[in-house]
């Protein structure tokens, strides 16, 4: 008997494990269609990457959550729901002031701010390796890195956590999490009007600043408002993300202990195991677009206007492209992922990220080269733009 494959993205039994029904859509229906939610999904790696690759097609306009597009083409300056050249614009003006270089200056603070926060507790108070050290990192450094303020930066970091607020059965749609928002939009709001005023040495500053001559000569600047969106932009993308990439690599690292005590012995393959961690788990699994012309699968005509689930998740797990994909393997040796994305969207903090995670994992296995996670006080978060851990206690 043939049983029919299938993947519902919000059937809370799947959140936990995703990885074997995603294995039976890459093998029985590399082209799937639900039609209950009313999309598409394509899982194997060759088609996720070559659909990541062609934004022409698979536009990013309507959204890029299923749950939050729209019928009609998005505007503003939320570049990741943009497709080119509105989109080509923006980013190169956001990457004029989030630079590679300002990246790889951070990493003495990323370093300093771990081992703070390893440091404060007693060895046998049971941190938790998220909620106290994974999800604190990147907020606090993307606060630092657009210049907030020290004495601003714990409410800040307060709204940030308020603003990833998740109720059931509405999500991220509940009043804690707008208020956080709100808060965050005002606040940053103000602190680029300060700026215009008197520049600073920080990012906010950079991307009032930023400015970019088209052919025809005109010259292009953001606005206190549009500025604003996108730092937001950034506090949103670069926080549960890499909360979910520590999380990960200290569960995966308990469960593979041989492993671990390999990177212990020779840090210097920590940045390898990084990668296999984003590749194995990713932390961003499935991202949306919407069809802007019929595309064929494997015989099957998908008509445009059709809203299709690319599951980097799943592709990233392709045997067909990843030998042993199911095998965790800190020296496998390939940064060739999609756990980023791909294309004109590739994540625009993947330097910063990995680097968080780096930092993060060198660190913690420098203070407990050995320890385990407590299962029952884990928490496993499924969102629609996140799977990890929001909570993992550390028996050390
Ligand atoms: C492990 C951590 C991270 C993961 C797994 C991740 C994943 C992704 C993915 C999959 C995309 C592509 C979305 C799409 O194609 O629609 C993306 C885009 C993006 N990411 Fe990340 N990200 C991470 C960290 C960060 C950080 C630290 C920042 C910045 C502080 C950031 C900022 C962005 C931005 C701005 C975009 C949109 C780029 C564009 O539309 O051109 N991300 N990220």
């Amino acid at each position: 008997m043939i049983i029919e494959v299938g993947w519902d993205p919000f059937d809370e039994s799947l959140k936990a494990d995703p990885h074997p029904i995603w294995k039976r859509l890459r093998d029985e229906e590399p082209l799937y269609r639900n039609e209950r939610h009313d999309f598409w999904a394509l899982s194997r790696f060759d088609d996720v990457d070559a659909a990541l690759r062609d934004p022409v097609t698979f536009s990013s306009a309507y959204g890029t959550v299923l749950e939050l597009m729209t019928e009609h083409v998005q505007t503003g300056p939320l570049m990741i729901f943009l497709d080119p050249p509105e989109h080509t614009r923006l980013r190169r003006l956001v990457s004029r002031a989030f630079t590679p270089r300002g990246v790889a200056e951070l990493e003495g603070d990323v370093r300093n701010l771990c081992r703070a926060l390893l440091g404060d507790r007693g060895d046998r108070h049971g941190l938790d390796v998220v909620a106290d050290y994974g999800a604190v990192v990147p907020a606090e450094v993307i606060a630092t890195l657009l210049g907030v303020p020290p004495e601003d930066r714990a409410e800040v970091r307060r709204h940030i956590d308020g603003s990833f607020h998740l109720e059931p059965d509405v999500g991220m749609a509940n009043p804690t999490a707008a208020a956080s928002w709100t808060w965050l939009s005002e606040y940053i709001t103000d602190q680029l009007r300060s700026r215009r005023a008197r520049r600073r040495d920080d990012m906010l500053s950079d991307l009032l600043e930023a400015q970019l001559v088209d052919g025809d000569g005109s010259v292009h600047r953001l606005g206190v408002d549009d500025a604003s969106v996108l730092a937001l932009l950034l506090i949103s993308a670069g926080t549960e993300t890499v909360a979910r990439l520590i999380g990960w690599a200290a569960f995966l690292l308990a469960r593979h202990p041989d492993q671990r005590a390999a990177l212990v012995a020779d840090p210097s393959m920590v940045p390898g195991a990084v990668e296999e961690v984003l590749r194995f788990e990713s932390p961003s699994p499935v991202q949306a677009r919407r069809t802007t012309a019929p595309v064929v699968y494997y015989g099957t005509t998908v008509p445009a206007g059709s809203k299709v689930l690319l599951l980097n998740g799943a592709a990233n797990r392709d045997e067909r492209r990843f030998p042993d994909a199911d095998q965790f393997d800190v020296c496998r040796g390939t940064d060739l992922h999609l756990a980023f994305g791909y294309g004109v969207h590739f994540c625009l903090g993947a330097a910063l990220a990995r680097l968080e995670g780096r930092v993060a994992v060198e660190e913690l296995l420098a203070r407990y080269p050995e320890y385990d996670v407590d299962p029952e006080g884990a928490v496993l978060l499924s969102t629609s733009t996140v799977r990890g851990y929001e909570r993992l206690p550390l028996l050390v």
